[in-house]
């Protein structure tokens, strides 16, 4: 965006996909401030009529303070009628709801606090609305670098841009691209980060249709849902996935013969992980032009205490599929996140050679 180069993004992340659109959107910030005071006065009435969000474990992660008065928000938000709006104040949201839920800050994983404490109605609304107003402030100094590099014109951007909810096994664009920007999971959500697990509870409170139209809803369902859609997620058919992927790289096999002599359960999830990230590597390539990059940052994560090497394996994926490698970077990840997080990388950039 910052480049002035049109692009298409895609997650299978619902989440991960609003605040990718939230971030390109349409803006004008004297329109944001006052439907920040519109949603301000609607929070402020106690009559104000919402709508009771529930949701399988609802009670389990809220207090009944928390439920109400994220309900009442999420009411408030849903009465501004344009959309671009409605996805600016849904991030603020999502930001929030964590913060007054009963599961725990240091983790991706919901797991309930041993300390419940109230942040209470007003101390919801206030930071809702404190939120609200710091993201205007930050995409306001975004946009007006934007439009003084002549990228955006008249509130909107001028490249053409496209973000969907895909499955990168999937993956289908209108135009090949000249270059790719990506970071695939190091491994399945459930052991490494629970990015869905992470997101269930913000996209109950949420219009997905403010996301995007006709995807399969059953993915905020349950907590488990997007990490199982994830890549790695499914554990299923692990022997005609394991025959399948040992014969696509020498760096797999090498790791497929360690890590189960180690643990069978360790063997299962390397075996549908790499299976799952073949299928995409080999999709991602044919969204590629002849000649184009690829850039990957990769981390090589352990199973069964052995190191993988994520970044040898992608390299031979793509490898056998019509890419040459150019060049290894290692990368350290300056501010972890989360405690046990990686905190080295490398980026992996590769040059696709051959046609479809
Ligand atoms: C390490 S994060 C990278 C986030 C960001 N896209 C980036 O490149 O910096 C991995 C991302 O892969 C996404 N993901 C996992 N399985 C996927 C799949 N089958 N299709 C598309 N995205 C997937 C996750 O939701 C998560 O956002």
């Amino acid at each position: 965006m910052l480049r002035g180069k049109s692009f298409v993004g895609s997650d299978i992340n619902p989440l991960a996909i609003l605040c990718c659109k939230a971030k390109i959107d349409f803006f004008e910030k004297r329109l944001v401030d006052n439907a920040i005071l519109r949603v301000a006065g609607r929070l402020s009435d106690p009559r104000y009529d919402y709508k009771l969000v529930d949701f399988p474990g609802d009670t389990k992660w809220f207090s009944q303070t928390a439920l109400k008065s994220l309900s009442k928000i999420s009411t408030a938000i849903r009465a501004e009628s344009e959309s671009w709006i409605r996805r600016f104040l849904w991030v603020s949201l999502s930001d929030l709801v964590r913060l007054a839920s009963n599961t725990r800050r240091s983790t991706y994983k919901l797991h309930v606090k041993a300390d419940r404490q109230e942040i209470g109605e007003v101390g919801i609304t206030n930071l809702f609305l404190s939120k609200c107003k710091t993201n205007a402030d930050r995409k306001e100094v975004l946009w007006r670098q934007l439009s003084d590099d002549g990228l955006v014109s008249q509130g909107a951007l001028n490249q053409r841009y496209q973000l969907s909810l895909q499955d990168s096994r999937a993956l289908e664009v209108d135009e090949k691209a000249d270059l790719v920007v990506t970071s695939p999971p190091y491994g399945d959500n459930k052991t490494t980060v629970t990015y869905g697990q992470y997101s269930f509870l913000p996209l109950q409170f949420i219009d997905l249709d403010d996301i995007e139209a006709n995807f399969d809803r059953s993915l905020a369902s349950r907590q488990s849902s997007i990490d199982t859609a994830s890549l790695g997620g499914s554990l299923s058919d692990m022997f005609e996935k394991r025959d399948f992927i040992a014969s696509k790289s020498w760096a797999f096999r090498k790791s497929l013969s360690q890590v189960s002599a180690q643990s069978s359960s360790g063997e299962k999830r390397l075996v549908s992980f790499f299976y799952d990230l073949y299928q995409s590597a080999q999709q991602v390539l044919t969204a590629v032009s002849l000649d184009g990059f690829l850039m990957l940052t990769l981390g090589n994560r352990k199973i069964a205490g052995i190191r993988v090497p994520l970044d040898r394996i992608v390299c031979d994926f793509l490898t056998l599929n019509g890419a040459t490698e150019i060049v290894t970077l290692p990368r350290s990840i300056p501010n972890k996140r989360m405690p046990g997080s990686m905190s080295e990388e490398t980026v992996l950039v590769m040059r696709k050679h051959q046609s479809d």
